[in-house]
């Protein structure tokens, strides 16, 4: 079979040919109907050597949906031609974290050397993908696999830090989100969705505040040294009661910083490389800071039933398996508008 895979250090991935995997027992075999392209693949890829921490060659693809087309011994949970979204953060399903669903904060999991498909594990960037347990697939129904693919990640990463977020986000507050790209468009849409707050949204790119705008924020504002001011500015000087920092770099957490209100949140969900310094000197009074990661099997269910119910969806440029390079090049440039969906 075809498959995408990142093979040499600073290389651009390539599209190559590799043996079609035939399910051991307890895995499932999908027939990739769509992969998500993820701005977390061009960071790994952006790794030196002596920080890269997988083995080459690589098949990426975190974002995967599929149709069952053969089961390993043993597996009752699905059926050949069921129509499914892989949860990707696969965790060792026995911890405490686990038995919540929680599999993104399996404790075992590293020790255990159990990755995530497309970031260590064969990913769905190819004609097929291995699944290791029946229970790491949600059924997709009646929902288009190339539309709501990247609900597995781009949806589902947001909604976990949202959820975690609400407390702080009944109506009159105000919620930031900083980059609109694959993740922000659709936090943008979840927030609408699920909370009374105001949102503002920040980017760099004239473009994506535009998309911003389309996909409900209620204020939009260019990411510079003047952005936490306007923050302040637009909720009376009090700053925003929870801030989703979807970049993650330096000069966004200082704005995360500047802008959070008194005891408000800050989620830091972009893989920037910044830190944010917390403690009396810097963050306001009672402000927290935590940086989320994916999300939970059953949050999962929730961001496709949003989806089902027509609240939220993935603006999507769809490229076959022969142009995912060129995508992974866009997806670095910025130039992607929602999420990048490659189709086996
Ligand atoms: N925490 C997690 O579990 C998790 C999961 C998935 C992705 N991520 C990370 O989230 C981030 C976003 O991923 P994506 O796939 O949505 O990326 P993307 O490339 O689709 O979008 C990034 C957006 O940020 C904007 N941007 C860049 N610099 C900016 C700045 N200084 N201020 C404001 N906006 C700026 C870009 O214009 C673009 O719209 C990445 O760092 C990715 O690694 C984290
Ligand atoms: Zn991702
Ligand atoms: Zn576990």
């Amino acid at each position: 079979m075809r498959a995408v895979q990142y093979r040499t250090i600073g290389d651009e991935p390539e599209v190559v040919t590799v043996p079609t995997p035939e399910p051991g027992p307890g895995q499932v075999r999908l027939r990739v109907t769509a992969a998500g392209l993820c701005h977390s693949d061009s960071f790994v890829m952006g790794l030196p050597a002596e920080q890269f921490g997988y083995e080459l060659p690589m098949t990426l693809g975190h974002e995967g949906a599929g149709v069952v087309d053969a089961l390993g011994a043993g597996v009752t949970g699905v059926a050949v031609g069921d129509a499914v979204a892989v949860y990707g953060a696969w965790g060792c399903g026995l911890c405490h974290a686990c038995a919540r669903g929680a599999e993104n904060y399996c404790v075992r999991a590293a020790a255990l050397g159990i990755h995530p498909p497309g970031l260590g594990a064969p990913g769905a960037l190819a004609e097929h993908l291995l699944v290791d347990d029946d229970q790491h697939l949600v059924a997709l129904g009646d929902l288009d696999p190339v539309a709501s693919v990247s609900l597995t990640d781009a949806g589902l990463t947001p909604y976990h830090a949202i959820t975690a977020s609400r407390p702080w986000l009944p109506a009159g507050s105000t919620a930031v989100v900083i980059g609109v790209g694959g993740l922000g468009h659709v936090a943008v849409q979840i927030l609408r969705a699920v909370t009374g707050a105001t949102v503002v949204a920040l980017d760099v790119a004239e473009d994506k505040l535009r998309l911003a705008t389309e996909m409900g924020a209620h204020h939009v504002l260019p990411s510079d040294e003047q952005a936490a001011a306007a923050i302040r500015r637009l909720t009376g000087g009090v700053g925003a009661q929870a801030v989703f920092d979807v970049v993650g770099v330096p000069a966004t957490l200082e704005i995360a910083r500047q802008a959070v209100a008194v005891d408000g949140v800050v989620q830091i969900v972009g893989i920037g490389g910044g830190v944010l310094p917390t403690g009396f000197f810097s963050t306001p009074f009672g402000a927290w800071v935590r940086a989320p990661y994916w999300g939970t099997r059953a949050e999962l269910m929730e961001v496709l039933d949003l989806a089902r119910a027509g609240a939220v969806h993935v603006e999507v440029e769809q490229y076959s398996l022969d142009e995912a390079p060129v995508a992974y090049r866009k997806l670095h440039d910025g130039t992607i508008r929602g999420r990048a969906v490659v189709v086996p």
